[in-house]
């Protein structure tokens, strides 16, 4: 169980130190190895996915990933940002199916824009292609509107496209993640106005007879938006092309309301993934010791869970952080009145004590 952790710059050491004693503490034999990442592989070696770091990544079988982009790095030019770690990593791992969560711990019910009880207890899991679709498909450009009333204006245009072999994986790793979860699988289409996903749902359909025990159903991407807001605990699992799942994706995590407890993962077809919390490198509140670890510490729960396959341990690790949650533990972002404010450190042996107990 080889891991690469990559830390990376902004709040990414502070957070990714939380998840590693975690990691250390369940009894188990992971071998660890650290390398720059980001701003930080920019500062050791002039860029933000050095040789060594990708090396690391491609040996490893899973990759844990703090976070990058800090302001220092800002006037870079754009090959040497930091946020092309992230975008390299996920090209050459061959990553495809993006898991992004979206729970809602009873406690924190009140920090939902939404009425608690539409969200208290919400966990849903939303598997975002991360490869097609219109976002990459040819031809795309500006061009002479061939026909129409707009005949010889300019206009925008992109192409939408999915190949069968790249909606069967992803519809592998949605059964799969609802396999290990409620069993209950959403397709999110368009298949009423769009080719490619009335293909995308014929696809799925078939694939569905390799999971008898998961129990599929279809949705239009206008409706599943409506319903994720008027009754997200619904749904289970929903799985979407790369747009769809863009947009669905951030709506469901801002239902939570607290972006420094939402966890994400980007597979491979062979189950490898990366692991990462689902912000940013928060480079205004980095280096205070305040920034919330519990998204990275959940990754790391992620990652047990989906490369490793040791559920019981990622179980452990959620227990453990709903327990820090009900002890009334909590990092600034997810602060209330009547809780006790404790800073990243804090958090981290919180929940490496709620582990041992
Ligand atoms: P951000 O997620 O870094 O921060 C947004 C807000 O949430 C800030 O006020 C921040 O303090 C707060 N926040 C984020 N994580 C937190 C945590 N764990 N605990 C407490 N508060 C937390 O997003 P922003 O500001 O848009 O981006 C900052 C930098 O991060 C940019 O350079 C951006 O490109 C980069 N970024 C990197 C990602 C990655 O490493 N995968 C993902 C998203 C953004
Ligand atoms: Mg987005």
């Amino acid at each position: 169980m080889k891991i690469a952790i990559l830390p990376g710059d902004g709040i990414g050491p502070e957070i990714i130190e939380q998840a590693v004693k975690v990691l250390n503490v369940l009894g188990e034999s992971f071998e660890l190895e650290t390398a720059p990442v980001g701003g930080a592989g920019y500062a050791a070696h002039g860029h933000p996915l050095p040789e060594g770091t990708l090396a690391l990544a491609k040996a490893a079988d899973a990759v844990l990933f703090g976070a990058v982009g800090d302001y220092q790095y800002d006037n870079l030019e754009r090959a040497l940002r930091p946020e092309q770690a992230i975008l390299g990593l996920r090209k050459q791992l061959g990553l495809f199916g993006n898991l992004r969560p979206a729970i809602l711990y009873p406690e924190l019910a009140g920090a939902s824009t939404l009425k608690p009880e539409v969200v208290s207890g919400l966990d849903i899991l939303i598997v975002r292609e991360l490869t097609g679709d219109i976002y990459f498909g040819q031809p795309r450009g500006v061009r002479e509107c061939p026909d129409g009333p707009f005949k010889g204006q300019r206009e925008g245009f992109d192409t939408m496209r999915y190949a069968e072999g790249e909606i069967r994986r992803i519809a592998h790793v949605a059964f799969q993640a609802a396999q290990k979860r409620g069993k209950r699988l959403t397709s999110v289409d368009k298949a009423n106005v769009l080719e490619t996903f009335q293909f995308w749902k014929d696809i799925v359909t078939d694939v569905h007879k390799e999971y008898p025990d998961v129990a599929l159903d279809h949705m239009y991407v206008d409706n599943a938006a409506m319903q994720l807001v008027r009754a997200p605990k619904k749904f289970d699992v929903i799985v979407t092309g790369n747009m769809f799942g863009d947009i669905l994706s951030d709506c469901a995590a801002m239902l939570t309301g607290s972006i420094g407890m939402l966890p994400s993962a980007s597979l491979d077809a062979n189950n490898k993934g990366l692991y990462e919390p689902s912000h940013g490198s928060a480079p205004d509140i980095a280096g205070k010791g305040i920034a919330n670890p519990l998204a990275t510490i959940l990754s790391a729960a992620m990652m047990l869970r989906y490369t490793f396959n040791k559920n019981e341990q990622a179980d452990r690790i959620e227990t453990a952080v709903k327990s820090v949650l009900a002890q009334g533990l909590r990092t600034a972002d997810i602060f209330e009145p009547g809780t006790t404010k404790v800073g990243t450190a804090e958090m981290g042996n919180a929940v490496v004590k709620a582990l041992a107990a």
